[in-house]
């Protein structure tokens, strides 16, 4: 885990190069016939990458899009119209049974199809239109980690070729060099996870595109580390669930500056009022001050490509916090590499 961890700044820079040429004759095709609505469909850490390519799309494109209920499907065996849209599956493997079906399906029906996946030759790349590869090397850790940011580059590579947005689609080249400042903080993370090491429950919080972060994160360290991590939206937290938060409850708050800053700026006061456990993952200066365990991330140019760089230190913190308790993160009780959801 820790290898593919940091092999993620390579990936990032061979995926603009082999995968741009590519998705900038996609993303120019969609440009001139945009579909009416875009279905995403994956699950586990693929479907928080999803989510993000929602927020993406909906934000910089304009057009309405949802996560698919694989079972809708699977099990109700409904019949979706599908015409004139477009469906995007995501899978490391490209070989979650529900998802392929999925897809396929959704092909039959009439919908355009995208595979995005690692591997060439696995049946959601067989099922698609078209396929999209990761450019990932073989993923050998059950944890997904590099194949996660490679799914969130592939789709703001797409979107922002989709959507016109061409200062978005240069400022990809910033990526890898800001991936390799951020895992250069290694050290800082091993000691915030040794303070970490009693965990047992906290909550994992933020906005907007970071959302996504928030939920990988939260399956991170309860896939690695066996922590009861529930993911939130801070806009959900403030609204109800913050009466769990007492003195010394843990909570980390995802913050980069951008949109959706200034509401978890709020977040951030109102857990400070409650004497919250705050582990703050921020380039914000004045943001990392308030907080009981800082994580500083380098400054991102375009806030649409922070949780690229803001999975990064979280990855690693589930990494040193299952080292620290004793576990093995390759080999994570009750994980299979592939899911079986059929
Ligand atoms: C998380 C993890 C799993 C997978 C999920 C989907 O670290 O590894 O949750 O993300 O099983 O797998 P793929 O992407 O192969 O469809």
């Amino acid at each position: 885990m820790r290898r593919e961890i940091h092999e993620q700044p390579g990936v990032m820079a061979r995926l603009c190069e082999r995968a741009g040429p590519q998705l900038r004759a996609l993303g120019a095709r969609l440009r001139a016939r945009p579909p009416a609505a875009v279905v995403l469909a994956a699950r586990g850490s693929s479907d928080n990458a999803a989510l993000y390519g929602r927020y993406l799309i909906e934000t910089l494109w304009g057009i309405p899009t949802s996560l698919a209920a694989p079972s809708v499907v699977t099990i109700y065996e409904a019949r979706l119209r599908l015409r004139g849209t477009l469906v995007i599956a995501l899978s490391q493997s490209g070989a979650s049974t529900d998802i392929v079906e999925f897809l396929a399906g959704a092909r039959a029906r009439g919908a355009l199809t995208v595979a995005i996946t690692n591997r060439a030759r696995s049946p959601l790349a067989q099922a698609a239109h078209e396929t999209v590869l990761l450019e990932s090397g073989p993923e050998r850790s059950v944890a997904a980690t590099k194949t996660y940011t490679a799914q969130l580059t592939v789709l703001s590579l797409l979107v922002a070729q989709a959507a016109g947005a061409h200062g978005l689609a240069a400022r990809h080249r910033d990526l890898p060099g800001l991936a390799e400042r951020t895992l250069a903080c290694e050290d800082r993370i091993r000691e915030v996870a040794r303070r970490c090491r009693l965990l047992q429950e906290c909550l994992v919080t933020s906005r907007g595109y970071n959302l996504a972060t928030a939920r990988e994160a939260a399956l991170k360290l309860k896939e690695t580390c066996y922590v009861a991590a529930e993911p939130l939206s801070s806009a959900d937290l403030l609204h109800g669930p913050i009466a769990i938060v007492e003195r010394g409850f843990p909570v980390f708050l995802i913050a980069p500056p951008g949109r959706a800053f200034p509401h978890l700026a709020k977040t951030a006061a109102r857990l400070h009022r409650r004497s919250a456990a705050t582990v703050v993952v921020s380039s914000s200066a004045a943001l990392l001050r308030g907080a009981a365990l800082p994580v500083e991330v380098p400054a991102v140019p375009d806030e649409a490509l922070t949780p690229h760089i803001y999975a990064l230190p979280l990855q690693l913190l589930a990494y040193h916090l299952s080292r620290l308790r004793g576990l093995d993160p390759d080999r994570p009780r009750g994980l299979r590499k592939i899911t079986r959801a059929l």
